[in-house]
């Protein structure tokens, strides 16, 4: 079996190391530290089957463009992409689905948009419609900083046309959980539940970022909670996704919170979360290629079986980070940390220069390291990053330290 992977960043990597435990894989266009990258892009590959990583080619089309092409592919056509695509969308399909949510309301018109501000209470959050590489989701107290995202965005200044429509919600709190959701079209299967640390700062404090860590299993989400969410979440948007003819093969990414009166989703997203597949992935005990062979055949059987332990992955990112990452610095200790017993590094921002790997993006690694228990992964992911350095490398040192809670806003 030959699978090809498109994407580039370490969630590429986690499904690239993990399918590669018993298949041929590339990785288009992967990025230095991928084993198996190439530059052909994925309409020019030969392969069994194509997972298609990030949201951005998804949201374009290019699960459909292959298909039409006879190609057996995991990921969701355009239809189904614009529940990340779109929140508009995405909150639309909820309410239809009867899936719990925060109230919003979504404004192309500043003063409409104002007025609803001012029915919020004390936490507001301001987010684009469209694509914003993970920066378009403002939550703050402070309403003068909510107005200005709201005059940032809809002037198009901010996040050029993702903005111009923007979705404000009521803000929730308690912890999060990121539930993976594997779909054939008309059934779904869960992953091992994970919970990703979104702050940059230790202690969630700082901008909201890409994610800077997570760990899985995560204690609060019981097989029960995960069956119900099931059931109540992703089982009524695939119901409620049919009900508008689209067939949704690939990941739902469900971003889940547990309010004080029961879980709400806050998004969804259309393929594995970073770092999440860093922790998640490497748990899998049951074949991952079989699995996505069988979701992009519309025939899904059981749900997989994970470990009995843990995973924690820390992700070092680059000064400046999320702001303006500074790159260039060549990455010291490398595969000294892959050496470790436990350890998996999943490569993401890097460039290859005279023969070693640089820093080139904001998170440029995910060390991940598996155990029995949490603590002990947290225990060998900490190892492996602190064999890992270059100038101005930041990460947090909090990570999977309270687990219950630990996301909580
Ligand atoms: P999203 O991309 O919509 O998941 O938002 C990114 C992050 O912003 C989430 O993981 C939460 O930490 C936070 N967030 C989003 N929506 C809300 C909300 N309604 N209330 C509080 N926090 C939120
Ligand atoms: N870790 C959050 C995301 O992948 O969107």
């Amino acid at each position: 079996m030959r699978v090809c992977v498109v994407g580039s960043g370490g969630r590429e990597h986690a499904l690239a190391h993990v399918l590669g435990r018993d298949a041929d894989v590339l990785v288009t266009p992967g990025n230095p530290g991928i084993p198996g990258s190439v530059a052909t892009p994925p309409e020019e590959v030969d392969a069994d089957l194509f997972v298609v990583g990030p949201e951005a080619p998804l949201v374009d089309g290019l699960a459909d463009r292959l298909r039409a092409a006879g190609r057996l592919v995991f990921g969701p056509g355009a239809d189904g992409a614009r529940l990340e695509g779109s929140k508009a969308w995405m909150k639309d399909v909820l309410v239809d689905a009867g899936v719990p949510t925060a109230q919003h309301g979504a404004f192309t018109d500043e003063t409409a948009a104002l007025a609803f501000l001012d029915t919020m209470a004390d936490l507001f959050v301001v987010k684009t419609d469209g694509l914003a590489a993970g920066k378009g989701v403002l939550v703050t107290e402070d309403r003068s900083e909510a107005v200005d995202a709201v005059r940032s965005y809809l002037s198009g200044d901010a996040f050029g046309d993702a903005g111009r429509t923007v979705v404000i919600e009521e803000g929730l709190s308690g912890p999060e959980l990121s539930l993976l959701a594997i779909c054939d079209g008309t059934t779904a299967v869960p992953l091992a539940p994970a919970q990703d640390f979104k702050r940059i700062g230790v202690g969630d404090i700082g901008p909201n970022t890409g994610g800077m860590g997570a760990y899985s299993p995560v204690p609060v989400a019981t097989d029960a909670i995960v069956g119900s969410l099931m059931d109540e979440a992703v089982g009524s948007t695939i119901a409620a996704l049919r009900r508008q003819d689209i067939d949704y093969r690939g990941v739902l990414y469900c971003g889940l919170m547990f309010t004080p009166t029961g879980p709400k989703v806050l998004e969804y997203n259309v393929r594995f979360g970073d770092p999440e597949a860093q922790v998640v992935l490497p748990r899998m005990v049951d074949s991952l290629t079989d699995l996505l062979v069988a979701a992009a055949g519309g025939s899904l059987g059981e749900a997989p079986a994970f470990d009995e332990g843990a995973a924690v992955t820390v992700v070092c990112a680059t000064e400046g980070y999320p702001a303006s990452p500074r790159t260039g610095d060549p990455i010291h200790g490398l595969d000294e940390a892959n050496a470790l017993d436990d350890v998996t590094v999943f490569c993401a921002g890097v460039a290859a220069s005279g023969g070693k790997l640089t820093t080139a993006g904001g998170r440029v690694l995910a060390v991940t390291g598996q155990g029995p228990t949490v603590a002990e992964a947290r225990e060998r992911a900490y190892t492996g990053a602190d064999a890992i350095s270059w100038p101005g490398m930041q990460r947090r040192t909090d990570i999977a330290a309270a687990p219950t809670v630990a996301a909580a806003d």
